[in-house]
């Protein structure tokens, strides 16, 4: 089991001279990175308002990160959603395939140095794959990745994040992924891929949290999917009878967000400051029901 403290550490070194102690407290600072899944449309965003002010008490000085994909009606971002998402103590927006939905984001994508779209559109694409999120006196490079099973056929998300690494792994500690992509399979290779190279591996998309959160051998903390922050009672945030009508009937139906409670699911990383490997991964999530369920 992965465990958020470092309780073990110090019961390695339970008679040591409390200046000793000391010392390996001061080296073995941990860094906090709470990653949030897709944020889906208003409901998503009214959770995240709801719940951003217990989680940055809760984890206090942690780098937060959102994936902001669906955030605009459940397609896209939107100049002002993005604004709305800072204000609320977001440091780094991740996207994936939906990136493009809102004409807006052709206005704003180059300048906003802290949204990241992945790294593997063509080159050439509006906007940036990686980029450096700076928290106080902290540094993390922020990647965003999308898989190619059972989405659009795009660059090479393994050759593409080697090549960024190549000149990235000596400049930066915090290394943090975020794999946006369809087929578990694909995640999981993504995990092996990078284990030991970057400080953690998330997967969005799917909108389905996966509870096989795990410090990988060389360190990186790895889940397959974060899951999503919107509607809890539809279908993937989408309002549930019109995607039931185009599963039974098959002819052309337009789906609208689910206006209904929200579910929020994200997780918390803690890294270790001389390495900028995990030693801790865990998930969180909270019902509109439930809002202290952790
Ligand atoms: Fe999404
Ligand atoms: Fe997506």
């Amino acid at each position: 089991m992965n465990t958020l403290n470092n309780s073990v550490t110090w019961e390695k070194w339970p008679k040591q001279p409390l200046f000793l102690v000391l010392i390996f407290e001061v080296r073995c600072k941990i860094i906090k990175v709470v990653f949030i899944g897709d944020i889906v449309g208003s409901v998503g965003r009214k959770a995240l308002k709801t719940i951003m002010p217990r989680l940055k008490q809760t984890h206090a000085n942690a780098i937060f990160i959102a994936n902001g994909e669906n955030a605009a009606a459940g397609r896209g971002i939107t100049s002002a959603i993005a604004k709305e998402m800072y204000e609320m103590g977001i440091h780094g927006i991740t996207m994936g395939n939906h990136t493009w939905d809102q004409k807006d984001i052709f206005d704003f994508i180059d300048q906003d140095e802290k949204m990241v779209r992945p790294a593997n559109f063509p080159p050439g694409t509006p906007g940036r794959g990686h980029t450096v999120i700076k928290v106080k006196d902290q540094e993390l490079l922020l990647i965003n990745l999308q898989g190619r099973t059972f989405l659009p056929p795009i660059d090479c998300p393994f050759r593409k994040v080697e090549e960024i690494l190549e000149t990235a792994k000596k400049k930066y500690k915090f290394i943090f992924v975020d794999f946006h992509a369809e087929a578990t399979s694909e995640k999981i290779a993504m995990g092996w891929h990078l284990d030991g190279k970057v400080s953690a591996v998330v997967g969005t998309h799917t909108h389905v949290q996966t509870h096989d959160e795990r410090i990988l051998p060389q360190g990186t903390a790895y889940v397959t999917d974060v899951g999503m922050v919107g509607p809890r009672d539809g279908v993937l945030g989408m309002e549930r009878v019109s995607v039931l009508q185009k599963f039974k009937t098959q002819l052309p139906v337009r789906f609208t967000t689910d206006e209904g409670k929200w579910h929020f699911h994200a997780v918390v990383m803690d890294l270790n400051d001389q390495t900028g490997l995990a030693k801790g991964i865990k998930l969180i999530r909270y019902d509109e029901d439930h809002v202290f369920m952790d």
